[in-house]
């Protein structure tokens, strides 16, 4: 079969599809025919250092997640043929993942995909929906009087949180730290748009005095303390991202660090439940939105994918199709 093989770590154009055995399936794990797989910040991370990291075993095939057929059931309650949706507990970094025509996966990972999508559409949904939600309707507990930030919103995540928010009827307040994607963040029904130049907090307050309900911290630690002040009282953040390159806060004062009446937290993708990707489908369904999509690429343009990634120019999910 044709993947895409991390030997070592390495810069983006030194990605190509080389030919490996199809892996032979064994008891708990199922074999997905893939069709089609969504890029992550996280594989062009793994790509770049953490593929050096202990936990990781070089040679491995990149990809979070995937999406396709189950071609071999093995001792799972899927059908041949089944259309299911993969993601996280370890692909792409501790077992083989979905830059890859077929993929071994555990059967916790693996979700049947009852929805009428294009393989493309679908593909954009495992990782970046399951986190927008899970971020938004758990941890926030999002409802449609919130007035809600979402900070480093041009990201994939972001306009998918931004499509998930509005669907609801909230107020959504959207960063970028460029001029020229303002307009973007408009088009996908941002209702103010926050140049994240420095000023951001003098822009939000001639807004709203008293601060807004709720944030979604994709840019994280790096900003995540001034954050924090921008929380009306008893409003809640949820750091989900890391897009500032910066993945810990040091030296944190809890005490001092988290105003008096707001709530942190965090949201980490790797525990999807089949019964949580239910409830995506439904909503999607429900609301009739289609997924952000940026650019589709096949296997072979993988250092396109990216390399577009890495420009911060996609304004939207990059999907990789695995046929010619
Ligand atoms: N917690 C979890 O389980 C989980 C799951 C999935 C993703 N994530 C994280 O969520 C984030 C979004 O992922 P994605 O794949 O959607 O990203 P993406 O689409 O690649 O994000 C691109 C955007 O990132 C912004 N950006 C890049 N560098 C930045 C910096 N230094 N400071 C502020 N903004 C910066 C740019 O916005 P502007 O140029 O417009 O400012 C750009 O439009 C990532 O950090 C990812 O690791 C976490």
């Amino acid at each position: 079969m044709r993947a895409i093989v991390l030997e070592r770590t390495c810069k983006a154009n030194e990605l190509t599809v080389t030919n490996v055995p199809v892996p032979k399936v064994k008891p708990g794990w199922v074999l997905v025919k893939v069709k089609a797989f969504g890029i992550n910040r996280s594989e062009i991370i793994t790509r770049s250092y953490e593929g050096d990291a202990p936990y990781i075993q070089l040679p491995r095939i990149l990809g979070i997640e995937c999406v396709g057929e189950i071609a071999d059931s093995s001792n799972s309650n899927f059908k041949k043929g089944q259309r299911v949706v993969a993601l996280m507990g370890g692909m792409g970094r501790s077992f083989d993942g979905g830059y890859a025509e077929y993929a071994l996966l555990p059967i916790s990972q693996v979700f049947a995909a009852d929805i009428d999508l294009s393989w493309e559409e679908l593909a954009a949904i495992p990782e970046t929906y399951f986190t927008a939600y899970g971020s938004l309707f758990d941890c926030l507990q999002l409802k449609s009087n919130d007035t809600l930030l979402i900070r480093g919103a041009t990201s994939a995540l972001g306009l998918v949180t931004l499509q998930l928010a509005k669907s609801i009827g909230s107020t959504v307040l959207a960063t970028t730290r460029s001029l020229n994607k303002m307009n973007l963040l408009k088009k996908h029904g941002a209702d103010f748009v926050l140049l994240d130049d420095g000023t951001l907090s003098k822009q939000l307050y001639s807004l709203y005095t008293d601060g807004v309900s709720k944030i979604l911290e994709l840019v994280g630690p790096a900003t995540l303390e001034q954050s924090m002040k921008f929380l009306s009282h008893h409003g809640i953040i949820c750091s989900t991202g890391i897009l500032g390159n910066k993945g810990t806060l040091e030296n944190f004062d809890p005490i001092k660090g988290i105003p008096n009446g707001v709530y942190l937290c965090s949201f980490f993708s790797n525990y999807p439940t089949q019964e949580q990707m239910n409830k995506i489908f439904n909503h999607i369904r429900q609301y009739r939105l289609k997924p952000p999509i940026s650019k589709i690429f096949s296997m072979d343009e993988i250092a396109d994918a990216h390399l577009l990634m890495e420009s911060n120019m996609a304004n939207g999910k990059i999907v990789v199709t695995t046929t010619e």
